[in-house]
């Protein structure tokens, strides 16, 4: 059975024309070269990317190419923000990621191992413990409490005692600043405060990255700030590895390790955040940027 799939998916490599992905230390090796000009971060000269996307490509109903050939690395401690007008492809590449999406084509790595193929479900749920996500509409659970909210997962998949997961919430709720609004439930909190308890939520499931696809985007103005400033923790005091797609361009600015420009289903560029912002080269990007500048 699994010969027969993996069969599958070699033909449709081949019939892609995607090369295998590379070896990891060779691959880590290259992504030094080319990274260490376009990102803040500093990497050690033994550390590999914790993910490595390779030629991705996402097609809907076998016609619609959402993302034609996507490559990214990111290293463990990065912070990369994401923009890219709408369509471009953004959320359809974090769903990828934590294959919320089955690609198309191409290669994404996780710690050096590749989770494109056909992976037992066991693996997958492995791999979505590792990667937190947190969406633009919260998606929390409205019976539920805030501690509930954020002691379900910590109960239900890493099986943890109750004890442990509610003093893990309080913690957790504290850091987002709702230490006393544990027994709110999301209809008795703003906006704001609900998307803090969606990080609190996947910061206490300790995975290794956090996704975040616009998560400020449908806050009003004067409650973005918090928000923000719980994330700007997370990156700068909690050396969280963060991949964000965001039109918040101040937070992209100084919180960003490295901008990335999406258009079309594809990289168009990427650098540091003064690369970017101050000194775009293509000029797709000088006029997305101007556009919302
Ligand atoms: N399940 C789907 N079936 C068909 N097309 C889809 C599906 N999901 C996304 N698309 C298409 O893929 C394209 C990219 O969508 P995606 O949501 O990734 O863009 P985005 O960059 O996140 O945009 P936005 O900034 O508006 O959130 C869009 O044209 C969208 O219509
Ligand atoms: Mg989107």
């Amino acid at each position: 059975m699994f010969d027969k799939a993996k069969a599958r998916v070699d033909a449709r490599r081949e019939a892609r024309q995607v090369p295998p992905p590379l070896d990891p230390e060779q691959a880590a090796k290259e992504a030094h070269e080319r990274d260490k000009g376009l990102t803040k971060h500093h990497f050690e000269p033994h550390e590999h990317p914790c993910v490595r996307i390779e030629h991705l490509m996402k097609t809907f109903d076998g016609e619609t190419q959402v993302l034609t050939d996507v490559n990214l690395t990111v290293w463990p401690g990065e912070v990369v923000c994401v923009l890219g007008p709408s369509g471009s492809g953004k959320s359809t590449m974090l769903r990828c990621i934590n294959l919320l999406e089955t690609p198309t084509a191409g290669h994404i790595l996780i710690e050096d191992k590749e989770i494109t193929g056909h992976l037992p479900t066991k693996e997958v749920n492995k791999l979505r413990q590792n990667l937190g996500m947190v969406f633009q509409s919260f998606n929390l659970f409205p019976n539920l409490t805030a501690k509930g909210n954020v002691m379900i997962g910590q109960t239900k998949v890493l099986k943890k005692s109750k004890e442990e997961a509610e003093a893990e919430a309080l913690k957790q709720l504290d850091a987002v600043g709702l230490g006393d609004r544990a027994d709110f439930k999301p209809a008795q909190l703003s906006g704001g405060q609900q998307q803090r308890v969606a990080i609190a939520r996947a910061v206490a499931m300790h995975p290794d990255i956090l996704l975040f696809d616009e998560p400020t985007s449908a806050l009003d103005p004067e409650l973005v700030r918090g928000v923000l400033d719980v994330m700007r923790d997370l990156a700068e005091n909690g050396g969280m590895t963060m991949i964000v797609v965001t039109h918040e361009m101040g937070f992209a600015r100084e919180v960003a390790d490295r901008v990335v420009f999406m258009e079309g289903g594809v990289v168009v560029e990427q650098g540091t955040p003064e690369q970017v912002f101050d000194n775009p080269q293509h000029n797709r990007t000088a006029e997305f940027l101007g556009s919302i500048g």
